[in-house]
């Protein structure tokens, strides 16, 4: 048993779909969230700052005394998984369990990946998904502007803009005849009803928010290490304002929560 809560990063509020799946799966367990707020987007970075700010997010993490870091964040995940495997704490990325997902899912091989454009130049799903069925297709596509839609609260699938935005991304991959959609970056399972609408009942939406909780639990599982109870409420902490932060959360979370959000100055880290 470990009563220490769970500590969880993100570049901004997606992070937050991989939370909601934590507190489903393991509702005992405390969580500590750093949103880096004032920096998002990461996606559109280069890979020395997001290697920068991933080692900023995790040491604010480790000064929290928490017993696992997630980098809830595909981005993270991608481009600069070795800063979180070398903080000396047991690290769960997202595009592992993902990719695992997916090619359990797929019938006929063929596997879409959507991530923000660092994401999808790092190669990093298809890599993953790769060595473990060198045979199958792996197509993918950048979707820059879900990140902005979704941290300005756009994400109503009758949204004409939403609607328009998902259809130009999701079109090219629905052509190849994917069967499995691997929802890459954590901001785009809040996307799923509009993504749903384009791509059909057929396709399997991969959610990275879910797949990566499920990785956590059985982690914690396996190494005897989940809580025995929740020790009062979870700790939110942001880079930006914390005005409109607990407003568009409950709508990620899915349901309001007893909101404890705190300002970081994160540069300090
Ligand atoms: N939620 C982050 C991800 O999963 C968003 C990245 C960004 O800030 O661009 O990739």
């Amino acid at each position: 048993m470990d009563s220490r809560p769970i500590g969880v990063f993100d570049s901004g509020l997606g992070g937050l779909t991989v939370v909601s799946r934590l507190l489903e799966a393991m509702p005992q367990e405390n969580i500590v969230y750093f949103g880096d707020t004032g920096r998002v987007p990461y996606g559109s970075r280069s890979r020395a700052i997001i290697e920068r700010y991933a080692g900023q997010d995790i040491r604010f993490l480790l000064s929290r005394d928490v017993k696992l870091i997630i980098a809830a964040c595909g981005t993270v995940s991608s481009v600069a998984p070795h800063v979180g495997e070398r903080s000396g704490l047991p690290f769960i990325e997202v595009v592992s369990p993902a990719a695992k997902a997916a090619a359990s899912a797929t019938r006929n091989g063929k596997i879409g990946v959507i991530g923000t454009a660092a994401t999808i130049a790092s190669g990093a799903y298809k890599a993953r998904i790769q060595a473990l069925r060198p045979d199958f297709a792996v197509f993918q596509n950048a979707c820059p502007l879900f990140v902005p839609l979704v941290e300005s609260g756009w994400f109503a699938p009758d949204d004409t803009v939403v609607r328009l935005t998902a259809q130009r991304y999701l079109e090219p991959l629905k052509a190849q005849g994917i069967d499995t959609l691997i929802l890459g970056c954590t901001h785009y399972p809040i996307l799923t009803p509009v993504i749903r609408d384009i791509m059909g009942e057929d396709v399997a939406l991969v959610d990275t928010g879910e797949t990566t909780a499920q990785a956590a639990a059985a982690y914690l599982r396996e190494n005897g290490m989940l809580a025995a109870r929740r020790e009062g409420a979870d700790h939110f902490f942001v880079s930006d304002t914390a005005d409109s932060f607990a407003h568009t959360a409950g709508i990620l979370l899915g349901k309001s929560v007893d909101f404890d959000v705190s300002r970081v100055e994160i540069e300090r880290f």
